[in-house]
């Protein structure tokens, strides 16, 4: 690119004189109809559980979760995802509470779609919440088993649509579900709930802290490196991206986000899609302590979601959500 311009006729500072000169030349903004609020939620009555690795971040018991959606609906954030903390004694080798209609994630979104019909409802589809070993699939020989695992997937998606999820998304990165989910959809008379593929999501320490969230982690032996991608790669966002579209995906996730803002850009420029950004929990413990300890200040937080918009990103996931629509609404 050919540079336009030189000093001192150029004086790039010009345009950076005035606050309002500034938020008139922005090229990114970000706003609360970007935002994705992540919310866990527990067993029992009357609980709002604290979460050591994620500081401030709760997890809510069904009755309480209007605690947290009246903010999300003051705020105008437009969707949240569900996350389930299942008791241990109804995990097992098979996920099987995935499958039953009074789990934690069925009852949250009858409660949501009753009490709060206007915020979009995001559903994870993967079973690592259920399983007493972990992984986001059923083992056989020692192996995460990509077809079997596909069939328990269908069915925890029609389950989900059933009590009126918005937007299902596979998080498991088994091969083909995400058509073998829109299929199953379809014949169910469900066209008009979105999948959102996390169609690129690495294998990554980042995780670390949703797993204690949700409760797998003491469960997880191995890793997840045979269904998860390689961080050393970038070749194969491109036949990920592009099957899962082939395959019915209305829009894709990336994640972790923030430090995989080449892949973001690249699927950006590549398909002209809408591709979201996942500030997964690592990304936000890493922050939120250096917050608490005085290391980093309030801002920094807008400075990390904001990257995922100049990368391209149309919206964020984030554990951040209320904090930065707040910001929003005070600066407006
Ligand atoms: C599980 C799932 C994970 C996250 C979202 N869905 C963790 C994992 O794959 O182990 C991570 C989110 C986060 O770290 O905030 N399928």
């Amino acid at each position: 690119m050919k540079i336009i311009g030189s000093f001192p006729k150029t004086r790039l500072r010009r345009l950076r004189k005035h606050k309002w000169m500034r938020n008139l030349v922005s090229e990114n903004n970000i706003s609360h109809n970007d935002l994705i609020l992540p919310i866990f939620v527990c067993d029992g009555k009357n609980k709002i559980q604290s979460i050591k690795s994620m500081p401030d971040v709760k997890r809510y018991s069904v009755d309480k979760l209007p605690v947290i959606l009246k903010k999300v609906k003051n705020l105008k954030i437009p969707m949240v995802a569900l996350f389930p903390y299942t008791p241990d004694n109804k995990k097992d080798d098979q996920g099987s509470e995935a499958l039953n209609p009074n789990n934690l994630v069925c009852k949250s979104l009858r409660l949501i779609k009753k009490k709060f019909p206007d915020i979009g409802v995001m559903c994870d589809v993967a079973l690592d919440p259920y399983t007493s070993h972990g992984h986001d699939g059923i083992i056989n020989n020692n192996k995460i088993d990509n077809d079997e695992t596909i069939k328990i997937l269908i069915k925890q998606s029609i389950l989900q649509a059933s009590f009126g999820c918005d937007v299902l998304a596979p998080s498991d990165m088994m091969d083909g579900r995400v058509g073998l989910i829109r299929k199953a959809l379809d014949k169910k008379k469900f066209t008009d709930v979105s999948i959102l593929s996390y169609a690129v999501k690495y294998a990554s320490s980042f995780y670390g802290p949703f797993r204690d969230a949700v409760g797998s982690k003491s469960k997880l032996k191995t890793d997840k490196k045979t269904y998860q991608m390689d961080f050393r790669n970038s070749f194969d966002i491109f036949r990920e991206v592009g099957l899962d579209v082939k395959e019915g995906a209305d829009m894709v996730m990336i994640k972790p986000g923030m430090i995989y803002l080449d892949i973001i850009n690249k699927i950006k420029e590549n398909f002209k899609i809408p591709v979201l950004a996942y500030q997964v929990s690592g990304e936000y413990s890493a922050i939120k302590f250096a917050i608490k300890n005085k290391i980093l200040n309030e801002e920094s937080i807008i400075e990390s979601v904001m990257a995922f918009k100049r990368a391209g990103a149309c919206a964020i996931v984030t554990y951040f959500a209320i904090d930065i629509a707040k910001n929003i609404k005070k600066s407006n």
